[in-house]
């Protein structure tokens, strides 16, 4: 079936909810989504979004952008996350008039709480920056703009999920989707694309990502040219529930949780004197792992304690209740009397499709735009994160640059015409789905994927080494190969999640590919990308992003693009 629009948001999470919104009231504007769209990952982002609105101390958007640089470890490119950072007070103040429910302060001000890494005066001390509401931050942004979305006439095509892109002479020209109800194939012409699909962190085993975030958007891309940017950079959550990965926002320790060891030990002390608790994620989820490594996990296992018994019973019922109730439902545990388990869990991609301040997607070292190509969001890499997201900068990204895409594409499609569609436009997404539908018996999805969840795990997780990056790449190749022959038992039509899985884990290997790829070249560590083997970062050699191409013959071809530079020069990253 064809269908054409001027613009087809890929995704309705926030940033594909927030482009819908930038987009719709100036053209013909369709949004994909494997998911129900209430269902969106966005919906897990617990703890806030931050905003220097200064409501209960004294704030300014630059010291705010000044954390980011240093929480990027001077990665992040700085005329972008200027616009970030500035953009965020009035992104905040319109989600408020949208009708989300922050929550407030006795004087009616919507309330702000400390976050890792944000502090005031360039580091002097931990600052109230993070807008909230109690600890559904995500899910109040996502209810928010879904509803806007459909007052606003936004047409969705719910649970369809997109399995290749169209480009023709150069230009976006269309996506190609299954219909996961009836197992359609459909083709959306379009003027232009915006991706807003969200991270991949299912390619971990240990993971606080949903169950849908496979990468599509950027697996999609990569295959038909387009490159990953600093793929190697993947944050770790410090405090995830023990084994399930499920997480325990950081809101935790900004309401006054802390991180204990075996001994009992506020350990943080040690790592971070100034800010102890509240570091940045790479310095916390490094020190949790270090602690555990020296024997002082609890009873020598593999996890440490998050300590919620000092603080006041109503705080945390009024602000910490989903969280805390996830403690009684996992683990059994009482937060307000016991000790909650936690470990370092797979969290959120820094890198993805490389994208311009405005959204667009570009193909090369020169930033050059591909016409018609947007993304947004985790999927994408503007690059405000660097090597490292400080938490709360994920929800305002979405909504920024969400915004951003969506209203520089709604102008793009003013005077264009539809590009040429491919002949048989859709006749590879039908040979792949045949192929996987047809086979009988092979390589088992589930196992499959368990062995690349391990080796990510195992040997491109927190901390790695040349030896332990080898390994993952000679494993992810393996089952790469494996993956050619993959069979599933359902071959029906309707609702078949085992082809839609089997789809899904194409793209984690690819993308595991390119993640393990620039890792290995890159010799330094630097935020999430921590290297035993080279402790320190080299900004001499390595002040510059990596950008992954997916070669014809399978192989990842790799480039390097300078930093953009501003304000902050790189400095030793203390807190
Ligand atoms: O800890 C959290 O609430 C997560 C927030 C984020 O990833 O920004």
């Amino acid at each position: 079936m064809l269908h054409t629009f001027d613009a087809v948001i890929v995704g309705a999470g926030g940033a594909g909810l927030r482009a819908a919104l930038a987009a719709s009231p100036r053209c013909k504007t369709a949004v994909l989504t494997k998911l129900y769209p209430t269902r969106s990952h966005t919906g897990a982002a617990q703890g806030g979004m931050c905003a220097a609105l200064a409501n209960t101390e004294e704030d300014s958007w630059e010291w705010h952008a000044f954390d980011t640089v240093k929480g990027s470890d001077y990665l992040g490119d700085q005329p972008a996350i200027d616009i970030m950072c500035k953009e965020a007070v009035d992104a905040v103040i319109e989600l408020e008039h949208f009708g989300l429910p922050f929550t407030r302060t006795e004087d009616g001000h919507i309330d702000q709480r400390r976050f890792g890494g944000h502090t005031h005066d360039h580091g002097k001390g931990p600052v109230r920056r993070a807008c909230y509401s109690a600890d559904r931050t995500g899910h109040m942004i996502l209810q928010t703009l879904y509803q806007q979305c459909l007052a606003n006439d936004v047409q969705f095509f719910d649970e369809f999920q997109v399995l290749d892109v169209l480009i023709s002479d150069g230009r976006a020209a269309g996506v190609v989707a299954l219909e996961l109800a009836t197992g359609e194939v459909h083709t959306f012409r379009s003027k232009a694309i915006l991706w807003a699909t969200g991270g991949f962190g299912r390619m971990f085993k240990v993971t606080s990502n949903a169950h849908a975030l496979t990468g599509d958007g950027p697996g999609v891309c990569f295959r038909r040219g387009i490159p990953m940017e600093d793929m190697e950079f993947f944050q770790f959550h410090p405090t995830g529930i023990y084994k399930m990965g499920i997480l325990l926002s950081e809101a935790a320790r900004g309401e006054g949780g802390i991180l204990r060891n075996d001994k009992g030990e506020r350990f943080m002390e040690r790592y971070a004197p100034t800010i102890k608790d509240l570091a940045p994620r790479d310095m916390v989820s490094r020190a949790i792992q270090t602690e555990i490594l020296e024997g002082r996990g609890i009873d020598g296992k593999d996890y440490v304690h998050l300590d919620l018994t000092h603080l006041d019973p109503e705080v945390i019922d009024e602000k910490l209740p989903d969280i805390t109730e996830f403690a009684r439902t996992y683990l059994g545990v009482e937060p307000k009397t016991e000790c909650v388990p936690i470990q370092p869990t797979a969290h959120y991609a820094m890198g993805g499709i490389p994208t311009d301040v405005d959204g667009r997607v570009v193909i090369d070292a020169n930033d050059t735009p591909l016409p018609g190509m947007y993304a947004a969001g985790e999927c994408a890499c503007v690059s405000v994160h660097g090597a490292n997201r400080l938490g709360t900068n994920s929800l305002l990204d979405i909504v920024v640059f969400g915004r951003r895409g969506g209203e520089h594409m709604a102008e793009f499609v003013q005077d264009v015409d539809h590009a040429e569609l491919p002949n048989d436009a859709d006749e590879p997404t039908r040979e792949m789905i045949d192929a996987i539908l047809d086979r009988e018996e092979g390589e088992a999805v589930g196992q499959l994927r368990a062995e690349l969840q391990q080796t990510m795990t195992d040997n491109a997780g927190v901390f790695r080494t040349d030896e332990t990056l080898a390994q993952a790449q000679e494993d992810v190749d393996e089952i790469a190969e494996r993956y050619e022959s993959i069979a599933i038992d359902d071959h029906g039509q309707t609702f078949n999640t085992d082809l839609a899985e089997a789809i899904e884990l194409g793209f984690l290997i690819d993308l595991a590919r390119a993640l393990v790829a620039g890792a290995r070249k890159r010799t330094e560590s630097r935020g999430g990308h921590s290297r035993d083997d080279y402790p320190d970062r080299d900004d001499e050699n390595f002040l510059k992003h990596t950008l992954a191409w997916l070669g014809d013959d399978g192989s990842i071809e790799l480039d390097y693009k300078p930093v953009k530079l501003g304000r902050y020069e790189p400095q030793e990253r203390k807190y």
